[in-house]
C-alpha cells in the first residue's frame, strides 16, 4: 500500500514513518510513504501557501491552489484504487472501522492544513475530511501519522501475527482489550493474576473477558451506551 502526504512540513514527519513496524514494512516493499512539499506546488517567488482570509478576521488561510495541484499530481502517481482525505479539526471522527476500509485501497492520499484553516474549496477535490478527536492541533501532520500508522498495520504481513491485530481493542469490537501482563511475575508487590498462570484456557478467556469489560465500563461507558459524563479526577 502507498501512502502519500502532502504538507509544508515534510521534514517534520519523514523520521516517524522510518522506524518500528512501519520501517520494517517499507524496508520489506508492504508499504510506501512519500511526502510532498506543499511549497512545491505554488507558482509564486515566494512559495506562498496561505493568505488573509476574505470577510476580515485574524489568522491566515491555506490557499487552494497548492492544495488542488499537489493533489492532483500525486494522483496520477498512484497506481489503483485511492482515496483523498484532508486532515482538520472540522472533519468526521476517524474510527478504526476507517482503517480497516482504508487498508484494502491501493493507496492513501493524506492533506495536511495548517494555520487558521483550509479555503473551503479544497472539499470539492476530496473524499472525505477527517479529524482524530476533539481537539485542535497546529496541524494535519501528526493526524496523518496516526491515521498511516493505525491503517498500515492493518495491511497483510506488516504485524506479524494478525491475531494479534484482531485481539486489539476496537477491531470491529465495541470493548477495549483485556488486560496483558509478562514477566516478572511479582513488581513491587504487585502480582500478575493467578489465573493467568494456571495453564486453564477455559478460564483465562473468561477472565480476559470480564476484565475487557470492567475496564470499558471504567474508562469507556460509551461504548456500551452509558453515561457518556466523564468523571472529574484531575482534582
Ligand atoms: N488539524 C488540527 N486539528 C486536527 C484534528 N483534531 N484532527 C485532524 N487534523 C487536525
Amino acid at each position: 500500500m502507498r501512502f502519500d502526504i502532502l504538507t509544508i512540513f515534510p521534514e517534520a514527519v519523514s523520521g516517524f514513518f522510518a522506524t518500528g513496524i512501519l520501517g520494517q514494512a517499507r524496508d520489506k516493499g508492504l508499504l510506501e510513504v512519500h511526502l510532498h512539499d506543499l511549497r512545491d506546488f505554488t507558482d509564486d517567488r515566494h512559495r506562498t501557501v496561505d493568505d488573509r482570509p476574505y470577510g476580515g478576521g485574524a489568522g491566515m488561510v491555506m490557499r487552494v491552489e497548492p492544495f488542488v495541484d499537489g493533489l492532483e499530481a500525486v494522483r496520477s502517481m498512484v497506481k489503483g484504487s485511492a482515496r483523498s482525505i484532508l486532515l482538520s479539526s472540522q472533519g468526521k471522527l476517524f474510527r478504526q472501522e476507517d482503517a480497516i476500509r482504508w487498508a484494502r485501497l491501493d493507496g492513501l492520499i493524506l492533506l495536511c492544513g495548517r494555520y487558521e484553516g483550509v479555503d473551503e474549496r479544497v472539499l470539492e477535490f476530496v473524499d472525505e475530511e477527517v479529524s482524530i478527536g476533539d481537539y485542535v492541533l497546529a496541524g494535519g501532520e501528526a493526524a496523518a501519522a496516526v491515521i498511516v500508522e493505525a491503517t498500515a498495520r492493518l495491511v497483510p504481513g506488516v504485524v506479524g501475527r494478525f491475531e494479534s491485530v484482531e485481539g486489539d481493542s476496537f477491531y470491529k469490537k465495541e470493548h477495549l482489550g483485556p488486560p496483558q501482563y509478562t514477566r516478572p511475575e511479582a513488581f513491587r508487590g504487585l502480582s500478575v493474576p493467578e489465573v493467568l498462570l494456571s495453564g486453564n484456557h477455559a478460564k483465562i478467556e473468561a477472565f480476559r473477558e470480564r476484565e475487557a469489560w470492567n475496564k470499558t465500563t471504567r474508562n469507556r461507558p460509551d461504548l456500551l451506551g452509558l453515561d457518556l459524563d466523564r468523571e472529574k479526577t484531575d482534582g
